[in-house]
């Protein structure tokens, strides 16, 4: 059986707790023979600027160059608020991205039936939600040069962001969009703001031209973006897949996240150009949620999104979807039996500790295997 090489950054506020779950799931796969994995741990965000005022080491980014997937929790938090922005926790989380060329982020925002009543909007309205953002994330106005704040030195300053994106960026974004589209229900929305921003111009042409040359049948719409943040929480099923740059993507995203009951329930695969001679790719799997500093230190966060973030490693990285559907199917029954943690629970109902929702996960596993 082959080894995957994990290289686990916890990061900082509720990381390392919800990492610890993954590592329990990861241990029991590989006592119990059903995969085999190599773990090494390395520090990104608050914790490895502490410790040599960095967000993430040289060292560590090889080590994430190294690994067959990176696993990475959350960083950032309100201790680090004042550290010089080149360094701030979440520049380890974009160095990892842009310098792996993790183009592709995969966002599905999935309704588990026992959260249909968790959600703020009603149960008919998300009951049976299963949807997939394609975010682009090594472009637009993230990285866009110049990126900076100038003094106009007339007691005023200018900060400036660049959003920018070139045709081949749009064109191999808009292409996993499709191929995905095809292995579930063939539609893909494309959003951008093309009504004021000629990087959207750029992207709805582009995106139209590949669907017309490549993958007509697949059944495409557009939809400015803010228009579909608002259709996201009027009727979410309407969608499927959608695609969508840097910056909306990560705000859409929350908001699909919300709709499945908590930010701890959402996953994220963010992937590479498959390697044509090896055909293996650059991949981190990561939570959508930060390190939510207000619960960090509780023993109360939700380690499902962490969890499932493993199971994309499973179907994404290592080519074994049956046991990624089976730590997907075991997250649906512990909690269907009832297990919430406090994100998830309703009014009144009993919660348990983030350690023990993950001990519940893996004893579904077990009885499955
Ligand atoms: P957040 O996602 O950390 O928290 C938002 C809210 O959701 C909080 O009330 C939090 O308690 C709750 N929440 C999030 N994850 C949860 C979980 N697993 N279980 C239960 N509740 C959960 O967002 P924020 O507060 O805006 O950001 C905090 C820090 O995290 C910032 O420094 C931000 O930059 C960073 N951040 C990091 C990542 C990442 O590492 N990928 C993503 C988003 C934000
Ligand atoms: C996310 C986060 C990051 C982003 C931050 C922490 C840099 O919000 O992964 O969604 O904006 O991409
Ligand atoms: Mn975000």
């Amino acid at each position: 059986m082959a080894t995957h090489k994990l290289f686990l950054l916890p990061g900082d506020g509720i990381g390392p707790e919800v990492m610890a779950e993954v590592e329990k799931v990861a241990a029991f796969l590989t006592e119990s023979g059903q995969a085999r994995f190599e773990i090494e741990k390395g520090l990104v965000g608050g914790c490895a600027y502490d410790a040599h005022g960095q967000a993430i080491s040289d060292a560590d980014m090889a080590r994430a160059q190294a690994a067959d997937a990176v696993i990475l929790a959350a960083v950032g938090g309100p201790k680090w608020d004042d550290v010089p922005y080149e360094v701030r926790p979440e520049a380890g989380l974009l160095r990892l991205r842009k310098d792996m060329a993790l183009f592709a982020n995969l966002r599905p925002a999935i309704c588990y039936p026992a959260l249909a009543s968790s959600s703020s909007l009603k149960p008919e309205v998300i009951e049976g939600l299963d949807i997939l953002i394609v975010r682009e994330l090594t472009g637009g106005v993230y990285f866009g040069e110049p990126k900076q704040i100038i003094d106009l030195g007339n007691g005023q300053k200018r900060g400036i962001d660049t959003q920018v994106y070139d045709t081949f960026e749009i064109e191999r974004i808009a292409r996993v969009a499709f191929e995905l589209a095809r292995q579930r229900g063939n539609r893909v929305t494309s959003s951008e703001k093309r009504n004021v921003m000629k990087s959207g111009v750029l992207w709805n042409q582009t995106v139209t031209a590949l669907h017309k040359r490549d993958y007509a049948d697949v059944k495409l719409d557009h939809m400015l973006a803010d228009a579909l943040g608002m259709q996201l929480v009027r009727w979410p099923k309407q969608f499927d897949v959608i695609v969508t740059d840097n910056l909306f993507g990560d705000m859409l995203s929350d908001v699909a996240a919300m709709l499945t009951g908590s930010l701890g329930m959402l996953p994220s695969a963010s992937l590479g150009e498959t390697d044509v001679k090896t055909g293996t790719r650059k991949a981190l799997y990561e939570p959508v949620h930060g390190s939510a500093p207000d619960i960090a230190g509780k023993g109360i966060a939700n380690p499902i999104a962490m969890i499932a973030s493993l199971a994309m490693a499973l179907r994404y990285s290592f080519h074994k979807p049956d046991l990624a559907a089976r730590i997907e199917a075991a997250i649906s029954a512990v909690l269907d039996q009832g297990m919430r943690t406090a994100d998830i629970a309703a009014k009144g109902e009993a919660t348990v500790s983030t350690s023990a929702m993950g001990d519940a996960i893996v004893a579904e596993i077990r009885k499955a295997g």
